[in-house]
């Protein structure tokens, strides 16, 4: 008996590997986007037919692909996820109060799975305090006329070191359902670039973690120190028949300049004058990525990407698209020598812990203080925050705002106050739009810093919902 201390029980067959999960179960479902999910194992439970499941996930995969199948056979009543994304089924069935949805930010949630793993119950984190979670009354489902029926809890507030801080429970599951790249036949398992992201710490929390491989190889092919997951965290490992690997973003096709494109242009070119040599920057999808074609020749700049990337480079040549490297807008994209992979735990861990110099977002509403909404228009749309509670939450990271400086139809975008649910309470640094640049002091409000080429200050004035003080030696860019 070679490996009597064998944990792990090797499956032929997924559906074998899944068949005893109930109706009702909790499973924790890795994957980011459709990057890493667990396809086969997924495949499975569709014909196993099993129903009332709750699903923590990050997403919910697409209308036809990944948890999407499922939520169409209506086997979920329960999503605990941070985006809902562009998944259409899944936005409809929660505003149409089919499906309740737990919505919690990505940091979070990578962190209460972790917690759940490690015999951590709770734990106290910055992320989310002054927001719709921390004060409760986020809408877990829906009734049919629109209305809340079910909201989130209020959560537990304490202060640490003049900081306020929320706390959060760890999540565990009954089963766990893992896309791996390879098992040993001693039952350790590694991950394939982008795609260990929730996969490694939902591993640790549950009673059953079920793993699908692309390859099972002989014991001692992985050095010991390069395993991702010990065997002991494993139950049951099978080889997936086949991988689809599907591509949910393709990269946007440059496409014939209009009004709003020059618009953008102005504000990306401006948010490129914020990187410095040597820092470390998490950009939001749309302009702040765009930025980074911009970054001077002479200068370094290291782009952090929530969903596990340090070292992020350009976009992929088409024969060199891989789907198991994407970036947390789902785009493939290459990496920088140097660079490295993590979990989804790890990389907030490197967010939160204020190891990040830079994060550059897009807004909906921003106000005089710096408070920043930009996940949801209650009722209307849900996207859901993903990494962005987390990302503005830690202290240390200069939070710098990119957006149009009013939205369609002329309506304000900084403002005394935000209408909309918040994704953080005085958390901006600096606001940059086609028409102007701010700083946001968190007490006294706004300054004009720069204006652009043909606009003055009283220009600013009229189409800014706000006051703000104007600095003696604002700019014309
Ligand atoms: C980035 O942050 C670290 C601390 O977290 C600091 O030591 C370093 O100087 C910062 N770098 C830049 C370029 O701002």
């Amino acid at each position: 008996c070679t490996f009597c201390f064998l944990n792990s029980k090797f499956y032929s067959d997924p559906t074998e590997a899944v068949k005893d999960i109930p109706n009702g179960a909790t499973i924790l479902v890795g994957g980011f986007g459709l990057c890493g999910i667990p396809e086969n194992l997924i495949n499975s439970l569709l014909k196993s037919g099993v129903k009332g499941l709750t699903a923590v996930s990050n997403n919910a995969g697409v209308d036809n692909f990944g948890l999407g199948l499922l939520l169409k056979t209506k086997q979920i009543k329960r999503m605990i996820s941070s985006y809902v994304g562009e998944n259409a089924e899944f936005e409809r069935q929660y505003l149409a109060g089919e499906l309740e949805v737990e919505l919690t930010p990505q940091g979070t949630l990578a962190e209460r799975i972790r917690a759940g793993g490690a015999g951590i119950p709770a734990f106290f984190t910055a992320t989310g305090y002054g927001t719709l979670i921390q004060e409760g009354g986020s809408p877990i489902k829906y009734d049919k006329d629109g209305s809340i029926a079910l909201a989130s809890e209020k959560r537990e507030v304490r202060e640490f070191n003049g900081r306020h801080y929320i706390m959060e429970k760890a999540i565990t599951g009954d089963f766990a359902l893992i896309k791996a790249w390879k098992a040993d036949k001693a039952g350790n398992i590694v991950f394939r670039k982008t795609a260990r992201n929730f996969n490694q710490p939902m591993c640790k929390a549950a009673k059953t973690t079920i793993v699908e491989v692309e390859e099972v190889v002989d014991v001692g092919t992985f050095a010991a120190e390069d395993i991702h997951i010990p065997s002991i965290y494993i139950h049951r490992i099978v080889q997936g028949a086949s991988y689809e690997k599907r591509i949910e973003s393709q990269e946007e096709k440059p496409k014939p300049k209009k009004d709003s494109d020059i618009v953008r242009e102005r504000i990306i070119r401006r948010a490129a004058l914020e990187f410095e040599d040597g820092m470390y920057a998490n950009l939001g999808i749309g302009i702040p990525m765009l930025a980074s074609n911009f970054i001077k020749p002479d200068i370094t700049v290291h782009l952090q990407s929530e969903n596990g990337i340090l070292g992020l480079g350009p976009y992929p040549t088409e024969d060199a698209v891989d789907a198991d490297l994407i970036n947390a807008g789902k785009e493939t994209v290459t990496v920088l020598p140097g660079a490295a992979y993590f979990s989804s735990d790890e990389s907030f861990a490197m967010i939160r812990g204020g190891h990040i110099n830079l994060t550059m977002l897009g807004a909906m509403q921003v106000s005089k203080y710096g408070d920043l909404a930009n996940w949801m228009i209650p009722g209307k749309m849900v996207k859901g925050m993903g990494g962005a509670m987390d990302l503005v939450a830690s202290a240390g990271t200069k939070v710098v705002v990119t957006m149009e400086h009013s939205a369609k139809g002329g309506k304000h975008k900084i403002l005394e106050k935000c209408k909309l649910p918040l994704t953080g309470k005085q958390c901006v640094d600096r606001i940059i739009t086609e028409k102007a640049v701010f700083d946001v002091d968190k007490t006294k409000g706004l300054t004009l810093i720069e204006v652009w080429e043909g606009l003055t200050p009283e220009d600013i004035k009229a189409c800014t919902g706000t006051d703000f003080e104007i600095s003696a030696q604002y700019t014309v860019q």
